[in-house]
């Protein structure tokens, strides 16, 4: 089996969904760790409820006798990292979180998963993998003709999200360099698709849209960032797990760069057409409702990835390109409206009792598998 971690949180939770609709993977059982913040929803799993190969646990990558438990109980082949507070706003607000989740996390996981793999009998000790999850933002801010971030540009880290990302990322490579932990490190651009909490600019600007709401540009919202399908990163993390060679580092990207207020007004002009009547409450058109606001502090510029290794020496690609993608987004939000308002509301907590209230209270401690 596999262990990942924030698998009910955006990219995790589509991971989990999409492990066991890949032929390949349907019989291999996934345990999935969980701290539920407010990024974490078992809501996005309920797809999951009758398979016997999906494993939750709630629990906290922090929580070193839980980790080495799970680890010793369940030896799982290989790790993947999804764990971590995401939102470059609120590590403005407030980084702490960022440091004890994204930091000392990250480090609790590879001490841990060091003690076990060192345990391992041969083979399983070589074929075991620690993937760890990261961004493109370590790299920092490109200008305007400056060339796309390759796996050895040097990192420059502006925001403390990015900052704790790229502690991690030093950690994880002194852990394979000093102790041989056999990693795998992967670095990926701005995501969009199902199940991404509101508060990330594609999301956030569809509900709004919906509800009539301001849509907020940060600065001239000439900012540039490069457009991933979530299900592509998905098989990419895939790709690494079964080729990546362990130490290395694989830059993944969707070759799709665009300014912000680009990505709102495709959003726009899509809702026009499949909700005429929130266009019709808006004045007419969804776009008038764009406002411009102070920017966001530090604000990067531009990220591009540079996915050409990944290409070259593991033969992936995206298969999604931005039109098909954005309109499988906005198609997705629109029928998912009552996800929507469970997560904006908090309900989605509710939701939860509700629905696993009786398998949980009680008897379920923290960390037990349900
Ligand atoms: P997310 O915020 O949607 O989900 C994070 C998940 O981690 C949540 O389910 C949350 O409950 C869980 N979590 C948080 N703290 C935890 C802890 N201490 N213990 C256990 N679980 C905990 O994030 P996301 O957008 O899905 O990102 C997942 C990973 O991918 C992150 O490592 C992020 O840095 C990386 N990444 C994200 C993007 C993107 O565009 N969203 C792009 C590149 C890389
Ligand atoms: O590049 C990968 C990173 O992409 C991930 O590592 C992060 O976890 C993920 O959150 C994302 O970071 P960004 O800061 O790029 O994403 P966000 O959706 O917050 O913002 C995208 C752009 O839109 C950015 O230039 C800021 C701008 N923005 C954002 C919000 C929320 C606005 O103009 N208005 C907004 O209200």
């Amino acid at each position: 089996m596999i262990l990942v971690t924030g698998g009910a949180g955006f990219i995790g939770s589509n991971f989990v969904l999409d492990w066991f609709n890949t032929a390949a993977n349907r019989t291999e059982p996934v345990l999935n760790l969980d701290a539920l913040t407010y990024a974490g929803n078992r809501e996005n799993l309920s797809g999951l409820d009758q398979q016997p190969l999906h494993h939750f646990i709630h629990g906290d990558i922090n929580n070193q006798e839980l980790i080495a438990q799970l680890l010793k109980q369940h030896q799982p082949r290989a790790i993947i990292h999804f764990a971590a507070e995401s939102h470059v706003d609120r590590s403005i607000h407030g980084p702490g979180e960022f440091i004890r989740t994204n930091i000392q996390g990250t480090f609790n996981l590879l001490q841990c998963a060091l003690d076990y793999w060192r345990g391992l009998p041969q083979p399983q000790a070589s074929s075991f993998r620690f993937l760890h999850v990261s961004t493109d933002e370590v790299y920092g801010s490109l200008g305007p003709s400056d060339s796309a971030f390759t796996e050895t540009t040097p990192y420059q880290p502006n925001s403390p999200y990015s900052a704790s990302k790229a502690a991690s990322d030093h950690l994880v490579r002194a852990w394979h360099h000093t102790y041989g932990l056999p990693v795998l490190t992967t670095n990926c651009s701005n995501n969009y698709g199902p199940f991404q909490f509101p508060e990330k600019l594609i999301p956030l600007v569809m509900t709004n849209a919906l509800a009539g709401k301001a849509l907020p540009i940060y600065g001239d919202g000439m900012n540039i960032r490069d457009w991933l399908y979530v299900t592509d990163h998905c098989s990419a993390i895939r790709t690494v797990l079964d080729k990546g060679q362990a130490g290395e580092v694989y830059n993944i990207g969707g070759w799709n760069e665009m300014p912000n207020i680009e990505i709102v007004k495709i959003i726009c002009q899509l809702l026009d057409r499949k909700s005429p009547e929130t266009a019709q409450r808006a004045g007419g058109t969804h776009e008038q409702l764009i406002t411009y606001v102070k920017d966001r502090p530090g604000h990067d510029r531009r990220y591009a990835i540079d996915a050409n290794k990944i290409a070259r020496e593991l033969g992936w690609k995206p298969a999604e390109t931005f039109a098909s993608g954005i309109e499988k987004t906005v198609d997705w939000y629109l029928t998912h409206r009552e996800w929507v308002s469970h997560v904006q509301s908090g309900a989605y907590r509710q939701w939860i009792d509700q629905q696993y209230g009786s398998r949980m209270s009680g008897t379920r401690q923290q960390g037990t598998p349900q």
